[in-house]
This record gives C-alpha cells, sequence and structure tokens, in this order.
C-alpha cells in the first residue's frame, strides 16, 4: 500500500468515496479542502488503485482530521489506519499539538486505537425546507464585517480558521448571515448546497435569541427540500430549535481530540460546519 498527496485529479476519487459512504459533500467541497491544505489532503493506492482519502488541515497548533473513507471493497486491511497515521505525522510536522475529529461509528474504534480521546457528541439533524421565504427577513452578512465573525468563530471553536471562514463567504457571500452587539459578532450562521441535502453551519451564537433569529433565516433561505445540520448535544436549545422544525437525528458523530485538550463552547455551537470540518 502506498500513500501519496492527493490532487484535482482525484476529486472524482473523492466524491466516488464520499457518495458511496452516504455524505453529503459536492465537487466544491473536495475543491476547498485541496486549497484549504494542498499538503494534508492524501490518496491510499492499493496495487496501484486509489482507494482511499484522509485529509488534514493544520489551523496553527491545532489541526483536524477529516474525510477518512476507504472503498467499501477494501476495508479490514489497515488502510483507514495508515491514512491517519501519515494525517497525523502530517500535522505534527506543522507543529500542531491538538488533532480533533468528529467520528462515525465505523471511524471511532480506529482513532480510538490510535489514541484519540471522545469529547463531545452531535446530533447529524435531518429535515426538510419549504419554498424560500423572506420573512424573516434575510440580512446578507456584508464583507467589512467578516473580521469581526472570524473573531466569535475563533472564540466559540477554540481554533483560528479564518481562512475557511473567508473562503466559505467568497463561494458564497449570499448564504451567510450575522447579527452584531455593536461592532462585535453576536451570532453567524453559513449554509451551503450538499449532494443529497442543502447544509446549516457554520453556525454560532452567544445568546439564545440570536441562534433561533439566525437558524430561522437561514431555513427561510434555504431551497425547498432536504436540510442537514450538525448539532452538539451540548446545545439543548439549538436541539430543540431543530426539532420544533421537524428535524430528526439521523446518526451520531464523536468529537475526539488527541494531545493537549483546547477549550471551546459546544453550548454556543448552533450548526457546526460538518464533520469534515469542525
Ligand atoms: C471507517 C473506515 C474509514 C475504516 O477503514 P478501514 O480501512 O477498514 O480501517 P482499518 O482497516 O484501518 O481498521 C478497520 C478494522 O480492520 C481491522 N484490520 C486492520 N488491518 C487488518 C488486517 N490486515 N486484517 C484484518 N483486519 C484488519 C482493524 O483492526 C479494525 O478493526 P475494528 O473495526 O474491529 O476495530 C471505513 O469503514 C469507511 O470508509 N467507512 C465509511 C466512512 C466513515 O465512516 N469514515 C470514518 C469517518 S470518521
Amino acid at each position: 500500500m502506498q500513500i501519496r498527496l492527493m490532487t484535482h485529479d482525484d476529486v472524482p476519487l473523492g466524491l466516488r468515496l464520499s457518495a458511496q459512504a452516504g455524505w453529503n459533500q459536492t465537487e466544491a467541497d473536495w475543491r476547498r479542502f485541496l486549497w484549504l491544505a494542498p499538503d494534508g489532503c492524501l490518496v491510499a493506492e492499493w496495487a496501484a488503485e486509489a482507494v482511499g482519502t484522509a485529509a488534514a488541515f493544520a489551523f496553527g497548533t491545532l489541526g483536524w482530521i477529516a474525510m477518512v473513507l476507504v472503498d467499501e471493497a477494501f476495508r479490514h486491511r489497515g488502510i483507514a489506519t495508515r491514512l491517519v497515521e501519515r494525517a497525523l505525522q502530517h500535522l505534527h510536522a506543522q507543529g500542531v499539538q491538538t488533532a480533533r475529529l468528529d467520528a462515525t461509528a465505523f471511524g471511532r474504534p480506529v482513532y480510538e486505537r490510535l489514541g484519540f480521546l471522545a469529547e463531545y457528541r452531535l446530533l447529524r439533524m435531518h429535515g426538510t425546507a419549504g419554498a424560500p421565504s423572506a420573512d424573516p427577513p434575510f440580512a446578507a452578512l456584508s464583507a467589512d464585517r467578516l473580521r469581526a465573525v472570524c473573531d466569535l468563530d475563533a472564540e466559540v471553536t477554540g481554533t483560528r480558521r479564518g481562512r475557511l471562514i473567508q473562503r466559505l463567504y467568497a463561494e458564497r457571500p449570499e448564504s451567510a448571515t450575522a447579527v452584531f452587539d455593536d461592532a462585535a459578532a453576536a451570532g453567524y450562521a453559513f449554509s451551503r448546497p450538499g449532494r443529497r441535502a442543502a447544509h446549516l453551519g457554520p453556525a454560532a451564537a452567544v445568546a439564545t435569541a440570536a441562534g433561533v433569529a439566525l437558524l430561522d433565516r437561514m431555513l427561510a433561505r434555504c431551497p425547498a427540500g432536504p436540510v442537514l445540520a450538525d448539532i452538539p448535544v451540548d446545545n439543548p436549545a439549538a436541539v430543540e430549535w431543530a426539532e420544533a422544525h421537524g428535524f430528526a437525528v439521523q446518526r451520531e458523530y464523536t468529537r475526539m481530540y488527541r494531545g493537549r485538550r483546547i477549550a471551546d463552547c459546544p453550548q454556543r455551537i448552533w450548526a457546526s460546519s460538518g464533520p469534515e470540518k469542525g
């Protein structure tokens, strides 16, 4: 088995594996991963056939491992374990002290064996948007206030991932909204299209009223059809919002870490940006 860097030519492989696993990523998502971490996106080859992927994103001293996917026909040969080991080596070489990830039930035993510990649970909630509505009104985030949104995101997630937030905004400025308390952001919400469903997130708010208002706005903006949101169990107000809007739990993820535990605020996360980005 060999591990090599992923390139844009491997995007069809990534899409095939994420679709095989029933995941929601689009081509734009895979290209964003390559843009964020050209040296951290990996492909595993078995007898010269590309059969697995993993991605490692370094944000300062915190790293995120994602997109760990192995073709169904090639599982239980140690491929994911080798991919994650290589991803960890890459992150350590970048000065990362804490690696985090969101584990599926399939992935959790692989990560536990590599020393990852559970932090908290996230619910993958599935709902349906009605026809887009102008009620409540959608106030799109203006570019000059993006820095304040990145500051709040860093405070809530414990991660300086302004590059990711800026890129999400640049791709779809019309799908970002925020509320402010003078110059400081009091909450923000993004959404993006997915392969199977619109994906709410990242979204965070310092108070319940702001979180509810932002997700109400964002849901009214989504195209009619299926919608997903990944919500920490530690934010019961967000779970309540989702249930009140007809969302149901589809599955669960376990947020895990290896290294120094970081302080984040899951009770202020209204929708995680997805298991691939925290
Ligand atoms: C999770 C996933 C990536 C694991 O891939 P994998 O390559 O099968 O993982 P590994 O082979 O490293 O480990 C899986 C199991 O095979 C076992 N194994 C490893 N090498 C082996 C070998 N040579 N012979 C037999 N078993 C082996 C491991 O001990 C492990 O056992 P366990 O699950 O009972 O603990 C894969 O199932 C997958 O793509 N699932 C769908 C997407 C997903 O959930 N990804 C994880 C995101 S967090």
